[in-house]
């Protein structure tokens, strides 16, 4: 590791996607179970969804999906589930991935992009801003039932 990390939109739910994703997931969340390369492949397929990952000498380091819709009001677009391996990280992984990001939502017509994050998340908060991310004054909420 060390090298210029690329990033690259899957195109493929290979087994080494899914093996890199059920090691990158649980670094984000502990609730949810990583996708079976069945499920991968159904996000990877979806024309609303791009799985991004970064790779540095091959290995994978780091994933961000890709939200895009319509909506009445426009296209839309979210940032979701970003985490660089814990080994990998402060080398701008993150950072490629979101640039990536962005300029797909760019040339797909969206005029902003949405994502959400706890402010626990320090790192993660501190990138968002640096890249130009501004607070949004709303109330987010969740209905579980
Ligand atoms: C947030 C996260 C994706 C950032 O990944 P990353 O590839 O390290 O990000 P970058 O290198 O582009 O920069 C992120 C910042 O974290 C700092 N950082 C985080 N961990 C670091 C480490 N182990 N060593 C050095 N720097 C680190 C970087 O210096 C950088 O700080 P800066 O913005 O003040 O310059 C990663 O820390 C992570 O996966 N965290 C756990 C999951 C998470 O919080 N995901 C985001 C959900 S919204």
């Amino acid at each position: 590791m060390g090298g210029p990390v690329r990033v690259e939109a899957a195109t493929e739910a290979t087994e080494e996607l899914t093996g890199a994703l059920a090691r990158l997931l649980p670094q984000l969340s502990r609730s949810s179970p990583p996708p079976s390369r069945e499920e991968l492949a159904q996000i990877i397929a979806s024309p609303a969804t791009t799985v991004f990952v970064a790779r540095d000498d091959d290995a994978v380091v780091g994933t961000l999906t890709l939200v895009l819709f319509r909506i009445p009001t426009g296209p839309r677009a979210w940032i979701e589930d970003v985490v660089v391996d814990e080994a990998a990280r402060g080398q701008g992984a993150a950072e490629s991935l979101t640039r990536a990001a962005l300029a797909m939502a760019a040339r797909a017509g969206v005029r902003s992009v949405d994502l959400t994050s706890r402010p626990s998340r320090e790192a993660a908060n501190r990138l968002y801003r640096r890249l130009g991310f501004e607070p949004r004054e709303t109330n987010v909420y969740r209905y579980t039932g």
